[in-house]
């Protein structure tokens, strides 16, 4: 029986990680140089970008920074053809870039819908095509999407988002099937809480919202991104070669843990 080494399992290959400046991306894209891998963070801002090239570089890494918008399918494509064109190969995508902020449906302006929507919808396709050419035309690859268990169990206030990611577990699945013959598999990791700027600036803003989402987490306490990494590492390695279209929910047992009867035992 051979044992995959984990410390050394992306050597030689290449990651695209989306959103890979800050939070679960950079730790993604993180994890995967620490396992011997080259990665390639794109996003909108550089500075943020430039921040995950220095912690790769730190480790004895390679990363390259690629600025640009999710949202905008050429200048993807664009980005993606050079990529591969640069490092000769593509083996992996993390589609991780996502908008978010909560708002009344009744509240919501057609352009705050459009503006999250087309990140997490429609820029996680732009990617995912652009990339999974590249991966059909070599015969592997794996995508990671990542997503939130309100995909399926809705969650007041995030219309927006869930209905966006519930599209792409959609995708995932559809592509999963239609890819699954030529190589390229493509699986979910839905993180529950996690401790980053970004989600804490969007989700729980005041110390007594962030107690609240406490609260409904039967582990008790946030995620690390470390740990949400994790999850995307394994599902993007050779370990995970006959999972697809599937989604591994890495949330502390949150979406499971609603509190529902009283044990009048006190
Ligand atoms: C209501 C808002 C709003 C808010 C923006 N809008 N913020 N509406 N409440 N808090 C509206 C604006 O008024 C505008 O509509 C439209 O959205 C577009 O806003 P812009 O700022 O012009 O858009 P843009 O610069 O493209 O920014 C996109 C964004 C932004 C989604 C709005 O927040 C963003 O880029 N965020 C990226 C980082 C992020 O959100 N990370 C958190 C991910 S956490 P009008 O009609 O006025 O023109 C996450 C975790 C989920 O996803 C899972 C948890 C378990």
């Amino acid at each position: 029986m051979t044992v995959i080494d984990t410390a050394t399992e992306f050597t030689d290959r290449v990651a695209l990680v989306t959103g890979g400046g800050s939070g679960i991306g950079q730790a993604i894209a993180v994890r995967w140089a620490a396992a011997g891998g080259t990665v390639a963070v794109l996003g909108r801002r550089a500075d943020a970008l430039g921040d995950t090239v220095r912690k790769v570089a730190d480790l004895g890494g390679r990363a390259e920074a690629i600025s640009c918008d999710v949202r905008d399918h050429e200048s993807v494509s664009r980005a993606v053809d050079g990529l591969v064109e640069r490092l000769g190969r593509i083996d992996a995508l993390v589609n991780n870039a996502a908008g978010n902020f909560i708002a009344r449906a009744e509240d919501l302006s057609p352009n705050g819908w459009k503006a999250v929507t087309d990140i997490v919808l429609n820029g996680t396709f732009y990617c995912t095509n652009a990339v999974g050419r590249h991966m059909l035309a070599a015969g592997r690859g794996a995508v990671v999407n990542v997503v939130a268990s309100y995909a399926w169990h809705g969650h007041p206030g995030t219309v927006h988002s869930a209905a966006a990611k519930g599209g792409v577990v959609a995708m995932t699945r559809t592509l999963a099937v239609e890819w699954g013959a030529r190589g390229v598999r493509l699986n979910c990791i839905a993180p529950g809480p996690t401790e980053t700027d970004g989600a804490g600036a969007a989700l729980w803003p005041t110390p007594a919202a962030r107690q609240g989402v406490l609260a409904s987490v039967p582990a008790a306490r946030f995620a690390t991104p470390q740990e949400i990494a994790e999850s995307a590492a394994f599902l993007l390695s050779d370990r995970a070669a006959y999972v697809t279209g599937d989604v591994l929910v890495a949330d502390g047992g949150q979406w499971l843990g609603k509190a529902i009867y009283t044990d009048n035992r006190g």
